[in-house]
């Protein structure tokens, strides 16, 4: 039978926690003249030379002998003692609970499917019950620690990395506070509560229950279940105003309307039941626009506005599923409980259990005696009218601001950038510097997110990929190639890609800089010191600004992630390289007059090619005779961990 109980009494849910059951190193805290040095490294090509003469002197005082540096980093390592990640609670804050910024775009990442072609609503119906099927034999999969431990893949692969995200996919909640925001996280208990999930449809949200008297519904049920709920949000009568609109509002407004909101009691007990659901499926309707990959990507980051699905959803929840009639679905992701790359496992866990379980739709047995679901009733003061009137503007004004632009290239893909015995993700952050340097003449602070899940509770740093090697490398390709002879340019390129891949193999191992900065900033002030000079100094705020926003996030699946910029006249680029191709998502906001995404990603398109032609004709190293020996000095590390 499709129906069982997911928890047995006798096996009760036991929650992963990467320390105990993998042994994972702790993260390093990298030695403090190190960083230092790698910060000014880091900037000094960014800002002007009298800039970087004071930056040089305040860095020099903070890293003396006996100076305020030493004393932060002997901090950071008794706290290194007694935390399994010393960095894991600092990072958490600084990068998302108190950030301020609307969720939507600004924040949640989204993964893109491919259209589908749905004929009738009971095609989108069918797939959502399906999808949520998926959804619960995955979730029983991480609740029984089954899932199979993920490997590094690529540059040292073949160490076990910290399944501890995955813990948090269907269980935590970002609560809106009004300076910081809380990520809740429903602790296991031995006899679980009822599940559900909130189906949200025409703006109303549903209460689902998936598990009804310790039996899981099938599919069957599901289906059936869900129809009912779009029979009921079909009542005109009964509709409530869009209360998901407020949590695509800032932060602090949404956490200053929910205060408002809590104060009745049927508001509340609505909230509740959003706040502990396993995730969101949200019933999109059609959204009227041609369906190219940049439009679905747009609908998935924003739901198309007011008019459109921009409240039908809940932002706060890490996972919420959407499925359009019109064939666009995909999935809205709140980004602080884990990473893309987490996201991208359970997504394509999801497609390929579609594809590889087929509906049981057509078989199933007629339908159970199942309660009816329950629409969340919302209970709307004048002044929750007046925040919800706020919120719409808000997401209106960032649905007109994003400039999108999704392409695929199809020039070539890792498997040439490998025959030139170069990291395909190194020449990838090369070829993005050369693009900016060639749209905007200067290169800015880069983020690429490196993972440093190989440690316990491991999240990510920060590769800095504007390297002077990639300055020096991208002034060479702006001159004629008259004056720049072929040879000199592939070996800026050769020196740029080093850099680059020397710069990952630190982060990845624990010794980037930006989260060892981020700690002696926040022990100084957990410690109540004063601020360092070294952090109210402008360079410190120019290196944090970051300008271009870059991540690579692979499938195997046909699907692809996209983001929004991080700053106001900045990019987001994450890239999806295969074999043959590589996907761009550019985003960037039509409010600064410096950017713009369409002229971006065709400038990229012309740098690859460039930097192919580079390649094919001085590229004299691109013979496949040793495979394992590569020119960036690296050995080819196999995924068992042993050397080629
Ligand atoms: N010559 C030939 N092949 C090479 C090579 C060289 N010099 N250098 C690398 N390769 C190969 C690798 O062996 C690997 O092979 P595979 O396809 O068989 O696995 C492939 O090229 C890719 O390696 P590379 O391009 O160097 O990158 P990577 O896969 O190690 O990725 C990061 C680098 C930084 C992106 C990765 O370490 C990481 O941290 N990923 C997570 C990012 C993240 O968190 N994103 C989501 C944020 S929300």
């Amino acid at each position: 039978s499709a129906s069982f109980s997911i928890f047995p009494k006798e096996h009760p849910k036991k929650l992963m926690t990467c320390n105990e059951w993998d042994g994972l190193p702790k993260l390093p805290v990298p030695p403090l003249q190190q960083t230092l040095d790698m910060y000014l490294k880091c900037m000094g090509h960014l800002i002007p030379e009298e800039q970087f003469k004071k930056t040089k002197v305040v860095v020099e005082k903070f890293g003396a002998p006996g100076g305020m540096g030493e004393f932060l980093q002997k901090k950071l390592l008794e706290r290194s003692e007694h935390t399994a990640n010393w960095v894991y609670d600092y990072w958490l804050e600084d990068m998302y609970l108190s950030n301020r910024l609307a969720l939507p775009v600004n924040s949640s990442p989204v993964m893109v499917f491919p259209k589908q072609n749905f004929r009738s609503q009971s095609d989108s119906l069918r797939f959502a019950a399906h999808l949520i099927s998926g959804i619960l034999e995955y979730k029983s999969l991480i609740d029984g620690r089954a899932l199979p431990v993920d490997y590094a893949r690529g540059q040292l692969a073949g160490t076990p990395l910290c399944m501890d995200q995955y813990n948090k996919v269907f269980t935590s909640y970002r609560l809106p506070g009004p300076k910081m925001d809380t990520l809740v996280a429903q602790k296991s208990t031995v006899m679980p509560e009822r599940e559900h999930i909130i189906v949200a449809c025409k703006n109303q949200f549903f209460v689902l229950d998936v598990v009804i008297n310790f039996r899981r519904l099938n599919e069957k049920d599901l289906y059936t279940q869900l129809e009912r709920i779009k029979k009921m949000s079909d009542i005109e009568e009964e509709r409530l105003p869009p209360i998901g609109l407020l949590t695509s509002d800032g932060r602090t407004q949404w956490a200053e309307a929910r205060s408002v909101l809590i104060k009745d009691s049927t508001n509340r007990d609505s909230l509740d039941m959003i706040e502990r659901c396993l995730c969101l499926v949200c019933l999109d309707e059609p959204s009227g626009t041609e369906q190219t990959d940049t439009n679905r990507a747009l609908l998935m980051l924003h739901g198309g506005g007011t008019d459109k699905n921009g409240g039908n959803r809940w932002y706060d929840k890490p996972m919420q599923f959407v499925i359009g009639a019109d064939g666009c679905c995909g999935v809205v992701c709140e980004h602080s409980p884990f990473e893309g790359i987490v996201l991208v496992q359970c997504t394509e866990y999801l497609l390929r259990y579609m594809r590889g379980s087929p509906s049981k739709l057509v078989r199933a047995a007629s339908m159970s005696e199942l309660p009816a679901p329950r629409r969340l009733r919302w209970k709307c003061s004048p002044d929750i009218q007046t925040f919800l009137m706020a919120s719409a503007d808000k997401l209106q004004r960032l649905v007109k601001n994003l400039d999108m632009n999704v392409s695929k290239f199809t020039g070539y893909g890792k498997e040439f950038i490998k025959k030139q015995k170069m990291s395909p993700d190194a020449y990838v952050q090369v070829a993005l510097q050369l693009t900016f340097y060639r749209c905007h003449g200067r290169l800015v602070p880069t983020y690429e997110s490196a993972s440093i899940r190989r440690f316990q509770e491991g999240r990510v740093d920060n590769i800095r990929s504007s390297t002077p090697e990639a300055l020096a490398f991208v002034k060479a390709m702006g001159n004629s190639s008259k004056i720049t002879v072929c040879s000199l340019k592939i070996e800026l390129l050769w020196t740029a890609i080093k850099a680059q891949t020397n710069y990952t193999i630190l982060a990845i191992t624990g010794m980037a800089i930006d989260n060892h900065l981020l700690g002696l900033r926040e022990i100084a002030k957990e410690l109540k010191l004063e601020k360092p000079e070294l952090f109210s100094d402008t360079t410190y705020a120019t290196s944090i600004h970051f300008i271009l926003s870059t991540s690579q996030v692979p499938t195997i699946e046909e699907m692809f992630c996209c983001y929004g910029p991080v700053v106001p006249n900045g990019y987001g680029a994450c890239y999806n390289p295969q074999m043959d191709h590589i996907i761009f998502c550019v985003s960037s906001f039509r409010d600064s007059a410096e950017t713009s995404s369409d002229l971006f990603v065709k400038t990229l398109e012309g740098c690859l090619k460039e930097m192919q032609d580079l390649c094919i004709k001085c590229n004299t190293e691109a013979k496949p005779a040793d495979s394992t020996k590569r020119m960036d000095g690296t050995t080819k590390v196999m995924k068992n961990g042993s050397k080629a």
